[in-house]
Formats: structure tokens, sequence, C-alpha cells
């Protein structure tokens, strides 16, 4: 899913954008208004200094709702802000995201200025493999394509042939026509991708810090306690979660089934603002919040985004040798059918 949210306001000009009072009914139900008012001056400022710079915001599902439904110019999964990174003209592009997710970003425009407001936004996927890594599993497992999940550096892309998203992942893997995949890192995705396509996974011991730490008991609790309860789990939760839940799939799929089939009460086993983003637009559905927060997206605020526009921090550089080689598997990637 994605969403234009200010697309149709292309001046410069103040007065044109939209007002404090209209922003604020978008989050009304999940922000005090206590709070509201400390949030003003920055995202007056944040919309100002975007228009000025002709600088576009993408913001990933997992911000929390002031950037995501207040400053944000395209909302969505990693797959659906890759698309939007690869089809902008914006001189500028400010990913509320992780560290990859601007990197993604860079490798797609290599002349544009790319900028995350907190460097030290990682992730613990990305941080669990090397390039050298890759090197080594190909070198043990000759002519195995290697299929590298989109939160990885452009180090490891660079040793990839074909990159995947929680989105695309079974796609993508089929698109190969192979019987046997390296599928790096993350060992659970791969698992839970395993049980949906006959093609065999070599697979990497990385995890998400924020969902591996979800268990099967957490969804029976949650379904003794919340009668009717519709559960949702993304897939880089462990397999026994995915069993049973009722349905998995990326942020943004998560995010379109709640809104097309519209349950009573749901439980979204993934990231906690993920709750709030939707809640927010859909204050009659009642949200259970097993969640966990990821510390890494938790690092992006409205003050970082405004200081990122105020002072072009923190840039995005990618050593070109590497990004040549990186770009191959995320264009792959981006070429299959949408
Ligand atoms: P999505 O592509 O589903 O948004 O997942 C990205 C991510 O980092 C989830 O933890
Ligand atoms: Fe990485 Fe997990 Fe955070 Fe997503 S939620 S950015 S996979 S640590």
């Amino acid at each position: 899913m994605q969403t234009d949210i200010l697309k149709e306001k292309p001046s410069t000009a103040l007065a044109e954008l939209p007002s404090m009072e209209a922003l604020y009914q978008r989050v009304a139900h999940v922000i005090p208004e206590i709070e509201w008012h400390l949030f003003t001056p920055d995202i007056k400022e944040i919309l100002r200094l975007k228009k000025e710079r002709n600088a576009i915001i993408l913001a990933h599902n997992y911000m929390t709702p002031e950037i995501f439904h207040c400053v944000a110019d395209f909302v969505g999964d990693s797959l659906a802000l890759a698309r939007q990174a690869e089809a902008t003209d914006a001189d500028i592009i400010v990913m509320c995201g992780v560290h990859f997710m601007a990197e993604t970003a860079k490798l797609l425009n290599p002349e544009k200025t790319v900028l995350i407001p907190d460097f030290k936004a990682g992730c613990s996927l990305a941080e669990s493999v090397t390039g050298e890594d890759v090197r080594r599993l190909k070198a043990e497992n000759p002519g195995v394509p290697v299929v590298t999940y989109i939160n990885t550096t452009a180090d490891v892309k660079a040793e990839t042939d074909i990159c995947c998203t929680s989105g695309n992942a079974v796609e993508v893997v089929e698109s190969l026509g192979v019987d046997k995949v390296i599928m790096i890192p993350d060992e659970y995705l791969a698992q839970n991708i395993a049980k949906k396509t006959n093609v065999e996974m070599i697979t990497w011991p990385g995890r998400c810090e924020v969902h591996e730490q979800f268990t099967r008991e957490d969804i029976q609790n949650i379904r003794d306690h919340n009668e009717g309860v519709v559960v949702l789990a993304h897939p880089e939760c462990p397999p026994e979660v995915l069993d049973e839940a009722d349905f998995s799939g990326s942020t943004s799929a998560m995010l379109n089934f709640v809104e097309d089939q519209h349950p009573d009460t749901v439980a979204l086993i993934t990231e906690c603002s993920m709750s709030d983003n939707i809640a927010a637009r859909h204050p009659e559905i009642t949200f259970v919040r097993p969640c966990n927060l990821c510390p890494h997206m938790k690092r992006i605020s409205l003050k970082k985004i405004r200081a990122a526009l105020e002072d072009n921090q923190f840039e995005v550089t990618i050593d070109p040798a590497i990004a040549e080689k990186a770009r191959r598997p995320v264009d792959r990637m981006l070429a299959l059918k949408k």
C-alpha cells in the first residue's frame, strides 16, 4: 500500500500546505492533543523545507503516527519504498526507516542525495551476514543462486543474484526456475517461504530481533483473552507463530488485509507502530497489542527529520564499485511483475 498524502499540493507556499488542524484529524485517535502541540513546530518546518528543497519523505510502516500520517509523502513496506525511490523525480530522498532502506534508495538513485535522519538506524538481519559470508556460501554450494532479503548491506547485495522482500519472496524464488536456492539471511523467513514453494532452501542463521521474540504461546494467549480476534503475523516471526496465525504477509499486506477485511478485533504480530498507524484511520477496530518495538526504527524522530532537511544529514554513500554490483539484484527484483 502506498499513501500519496501530500502529492496534490505541489506549491512551495506555506499557506498552501495542509493546516495543522487538518493534519491533527489524521492522528487524533492515537495522539493526545497535549502531545500534538509539541510536534507542530517541527511538522510545519519539515513541510516547508521539503517543498523548498524539492525533497521527498519515504516512510516505512513502522514509523510513528506523526511521521507516517503527517510528514511522509509515501508510506509502505520495503518493496513499496524501493519502487517509490526508483520512481521519484525529487532531488533529495529522506528515508524514514533503517539504513538498508536508505542504501537501497541510493543504489537506485546514484545521482540523488539520499538522507537518513539517524545513521545508527540499523537492523539485526543486515548485521547478521557479510559479503565474505556470502562468498563462502557460494563456494560451498557451487551454481546455487543466492536470493537475498532486502534487509542487507550493499556488500551482501553485491554477491547476490536477486533480492526479495517479505512482499514478494515466493514470487522471486520461483522466478529463478531452479530447485534449490541460497536464501539469506533470515532463517525464519526462509523456513516460512519454504512452506509455500517446492524450491529447497539453504538458510543462514540471521534473525529479526523484534519478530523472533514472538511465541506460539503469545498467540494462544491472545485468542484465549480476545474472542473472535483475527491474528496477522509478519513472516520474520518463527514458523510456529505463523502456524497459529490467520494470515501472514509483509507490513503492507497486513495493512491491506485490515482495510479490506475490516475485522472487529485484530492482533498484529509485528512492530508496535503498525497498530497505531492503522488505528489512527480506523478507530472502530479494536487492536490487541502484543507488539515489540524496533529500537532501530524508533531512532527516527521529527526533530531528526527536520535536522536532515536543514543540514543534509546524514548522507548515504556507497563505494561505486560495490554499488554497481549491488544494484543488479535490486533491479532484477523490481523488474518482476508488480
Ligand atoms: P516489510 O518489507 O514487510 O515492511 O518488512 C521490513 C522489515 O524490516 C520488517 O521488520
Ligand atoms: Fe530489522 Fe527487525 Fe527492525 Fe525490521 S523490525 S528493521 S527486520 S530489526
